[in-house]
């Protein structure tokens, strides 16, 4: 029987327009078809679309053969968020300028733990060098990891982590400290409370280490240091603006006496603000709001005084992934952790930031 089915669709450097990295505003101009489409096959396609085209119907995934080029096989959660966004066009970018070194093998998993899952085990089966990806959510990875190591392909954790049980089945993270986000972020709700009122808060996504630890940092630094303040709801809108919204709209229903919204990120703090709007309620005065991860449109919404701040969580990360999986390639040990150095942003910050923003 034929089954409806997500389809992954794989490319050496996919570009979707102009792309540009974060450290550089210079348009690469190679491009390539959009990372996925829907399909209605009997088994997972698992193409590289620039060897094979849509091998939807043979599920078979052809050994890459790019001579001595790093070949890095990238799964990408999805594009739930503008940093999202801003991380591939970072990884796709910096892959085009270095054509001549690197061999990117791209999927999109379409926010699905299954779908990073069969982009892997396609990049174990195309023999790549490295595989990369942010892990969806922290859980459910030791079998597919275990594949990793027993085929010898190094694996590198991109901005997000797995628990514990699968600290031996990767090479390296690279990430931002996401309890220390947490924290920063109570720390200018807690300033901007002046030490007491009702917060809510809005989660990432169920199960994803950016929602857990973030969590963590925000409600230890308020108990510890603002104990008149109040986290009177905590509910997930899974990173979206959509969601965001949506899920501020319920809380403005239940409580008329919020002083503010604590997001972990800055895409549902979008959200929020028109949510707050449409209420008849003046964002960033009436509600204060901190985001998290330093989006352009969160310094706008700043600007316009709508938002009060945002910690940063810098999704800039192709170069350090190139090069430490270039590393991991020549047999060379990395760091187990290489944590990204992040700013806090406030209100008053965001004109002059504003234009330093990339992503
Ligand atoms: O893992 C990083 C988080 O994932 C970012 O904060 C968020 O915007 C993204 O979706």
């Amino acid at each position: 029987m034929r089954k409806s089915f997500l389809a992954l669709t794989l490319a050496a450097v996919i570009g979707v327009g102009l792309l540009t990295g974060c450290g550089s505003d210079t348009p690469a101009t190679e491009t390539a078809p959009a990372a996925e489409e829907e399909k209605d096959v009997d088994e997972a396609p698992q193409a590289d679309e620039e060897e094979a085209g849509d091998a939807e119907e043979t599920g078979e995934a052809e050994k890459k053969d790019s001579g001595d080029k790093l070949v890095l096989g990238f799964a990408q959660i999805g594009q739930e968020s503008g940093w999202r966004d801003g991380e591939t066009n970072d990884v796709q970018w910096y892959a085009a300028q270095h054509t001549d070194t690197i061999d990117l093998v791209f999927a999109d998993a379409q926010q699905k733990q299954e779908n990073q899952i069969k982009a892997i085990r396609n990049f174990i089966d195309m023999g790549v060098d490295v595989i990369a990806f942010p892990p969806v959510v922290e859980t459910g990875w030791e079998a597919v990891l275990t594949e990793c190591q027993e085929a010898g392909i190094p694996v590198i954790l991109v901005d997000r982590g797995v628990d514990e049980s699968c600290a031996d089945l990767y090479a390296t993270q690279i990430s931002s400290d996401f309890v220390w986000e947490g924290a920063q972020a109570a720390d200018i709700v807690g300033d901007l409370l002046g030490g007491s009122g009702k917060v809510v808060e809005l989660e990432g996504t169920v199960g994803a280490s950016a929602a857990n630890e973030r969590k963590e940092g925000f409600d230890k630094e308020l108990a510890d240091n603002y104990p008149d303040i109040e986290i009177v709801d905590s509910q997930t809108g899974d990173f979206t603006r959509a969601l965001g919204k949506e899920v501020m709209e319920s809380f403005l229903k239940s409580y008329d006496d919020i002083d503010a919204v604590f997001a972990h990120n800055d895409d549902m703090a979008l959200g929020a603000i028109e949510a707050i709007k449409e209420a008849g309620k003046k964002p960033g005065e009436d509600i204060k709001i901190v985001g998290c991860d330093g989006v352009k449109g969160a310094f706008e919404a700043m600007v316009a005084g709508e938002m009060n701040g945002t910690v940063e969580c810098n999704p800039c990360l192709a170069e350090q992934i190139f090069e430490t999986a270039a590393k991991l390639k020549a047999g060379e040990t990395v760091d187990k952790w290489i944590v990204s150095n992040d700013g806090v942003f406030r209100q008053e910050d965001a004109e002059a930031e504003l234009p330093n923003r990339t992503y």
